[in-house]
């Protein structure tokens, strides 16, 4: 099964729980788990996969594997819209997903696609051997990751 259609089947699990038990509180938990699941677990790879960059373009030998790291953020990048389907944001649900992601959907994607051209452009300066466009492009590609969260993340669940 792939990851969008996970998260349907998690959707409508959950609604069915929440008609069977009639637990608000109880159904928020359970189903923000599951509709959260997928996007943490993209968002902790794209975060495994930035510190290797990071390291990487701190001591300016940006080797294959930090290549390949760049180029695994630009590619999850293109998949954050469809994990985040409507009704699954903090109004909701149990995340750090702000419902406002829905309200401005064009300022959410608009990150996401900074995030994907950002980071393609780092592989790009990368490959090049360009040293000093890898230092810029990074600095600007992961500002997509912090302009987002700022935006549309909140608070740690406690
Ligand atoms: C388009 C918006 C957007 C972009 C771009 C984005 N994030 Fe996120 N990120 C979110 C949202 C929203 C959440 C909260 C998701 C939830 O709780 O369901 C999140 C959550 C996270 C988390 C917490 C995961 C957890 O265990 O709860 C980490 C870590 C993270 N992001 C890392 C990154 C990194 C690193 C980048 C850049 C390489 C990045 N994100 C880019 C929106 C974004």
């Amino acid at each position: 099964m792939n990851t969008r259609a996970k998260l349907l089947t998690a959707s409508v699990m959950s609604a069915f729980v929440a008609i069977a038990i009639g637990a608000t509180a109880a159904m928020a938990q359970m189903s923000g788990g599951q509709a959260g699941k997928a996007r943490t677990d993209l968002m902790k790879a794209m975060s495994a996969d930035n510190k290797i960059v990071v390291a990487a373009a701190k001591s300016g030998e940006i080797d294959d594997k930090a290549i390949k790291a760049a180029q695994n953020i630009s590619d999850n990048a293109k998949k954050i819209p469809a994990l985040f389907p409507a009704g699954t944001g903090d109004d909701k649900l149990r995340t750090r997903a702000k419902s406002a992601i829905w309200q401005e959907q064009t300022a959410f994607t608009g990150h996401a696609k900074d995030l994907e051209t950002g980071f393609a452009t780092l592989v790009s300066a990368a490959k090049a051997g360009d040293k000093a466009a890898v230092g810029a492009t990074f600095a600007k590609a992961s500002q997509a990751c912090a302009a987002c969260h700022k935006q549309f993340r909140g608070p740690e669940l406690k």
